[in-house]
């Protein structure tokens, strides 16, 4: 058996060749992502692990079925990059990475969001300038708050577990409840009811035709006056445009994105200086003191990497060796 994994960072080499060792599995690392110019190289193996930061197109999945190749293992959660039909008319079978490390995510997200409610960025940068006072920059305590977790899968429930360890008032929305958040009462009926009540937003779903830019001017009007949002899960589901206006009018008291609707090229990319970044808008929001911007790097852990690569080359194998796996995802 002979698996091609794409997209493969130097951080990522050791835990495949850990991995390849230990099944004794030939493994073709190819550092570059799956596209129309690398998926030649998938020629001659049996399945393919590929990571999402590029749209998996029709012409790139048609291509990969004619080598032979139907299976797709991804070592990420997202799949909403993927040409669904090409997917169905082929025959793919395609696994996912679940949960390679809820936690990562979470952290990150309280992480930001303390950083935006104690203004840390603002006093490192007084400081930097010899500016050790303390006012204007006078605190909000996020025990004193309610928190609204948008979507309770893994990701959501982890960051929950912190929310509750300092002592916010936690509230849910999700269409899919979860029976013990639900005996805890913690579910508002709908996301109207979380907007009127939250103190703060985190938004942990993933992106569907749904929920595309949900948070928009007509929800952003129905929020708290000084809501901090908090999104490290889809950039599409924010409305930029929005976001900004909000910022702008003060409805909103700050931001922590770690996703951006328009970060495929631009995250994960060094420009060599802040002017040569090619987006006004995500420069805009850079530049605001109450917005923390972070390149998609809730994902960026040891734990996290190692499982991402070791489970999808494990899914990619049971794909191979059985025609099916637990962790595939349905189309
Ligand atoms: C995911 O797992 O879906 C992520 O957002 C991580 C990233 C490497 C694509």
């Amino acid at each position: 058996m002979k698996i091609v994994a794409y997209g493969i960072r130097d951080d990522e080499r050791p835990y495949v060749a850990q991995w390849s060792e230990s099944q004794n599995v030939e493994v073709k690392i190819v550092s570059a992502l799956l596209d129309e110019d690398t998926v030649e190289q998938a020629k001659g193996y049996d399945g393919a692990v590929v990571y999402q930061q590029k749209p998996y197109t029709a012409a790139v999945l048609d291509k990969l079925a004619s080598y032979g190749i139907t299976a797709l293992s991804l070592r990420n959660v997202g799949v909403d990059n993927i040409d669904a039909d090409a997917i169905k008319r082929n025959g793919f079978k395609v696994t996912n990475v679940p949960a390679y490390s809820p936690a990562a995510i979470a952290e990150l997200s309280v992480t930001q969001l303390m950083r935006l409610l104690r203004y840390t960025n603002i006093f490192d940068k007084k400081q930097a300038a010899g500016n050790l006072k303390w006012a204007p920059d006078i605190a909000l305590e996020l025990n004193q708050m309610t928190v609204g977790v948008v979507a309770t899968g893994r990701i959501g429930r982890a960051a929950i577990q912190i929310y509750k360890g300092f002592g916010a008032k936690v509230i849910a929305y999700d269409v899919f409840r979860n029976p013990t958040l639900e005996a805890e009462g913690m579910y508002v009926d709908t996301l109207d009811e979380l907007y009127a009540q939250a103190d703060v937003i985190t938004l942990h779903a993933p992106a569907t035709k749904d929920n595309d830019r949900m948070i928009n001017d007509e929800s952003i009007a129905k929020m708290k006056d000084g809501v901090f949002l908090v999104n490290a899960a889809r950039g599409a589901l924010i409305d930029t445009d929005a976001l900004i206006k909000g910022l702008d009018s003060g409805k909103i008291a700050g931001a922590a994105i770690d996703t951006y609707e328009d970060e495929v090229g631009v995250f994960n990319t060094d420009f060599g200086s802040f002017d040569a970044i090619p987006d006004a808008r995500l420069k805009d929001l850079m530049l605001r003191d109450n917005v923390l911007v972070t390149p998609h790097i809730a994902f960026y852990t040891t734990t996290a990497v190692k499982n991402m690569v070791q489970f999808a080359l494990t899914s990619n194998k049971n794909l191979i060796e059985t025609g099916s796996d637990d962790s595939e995802v349905a189309f």
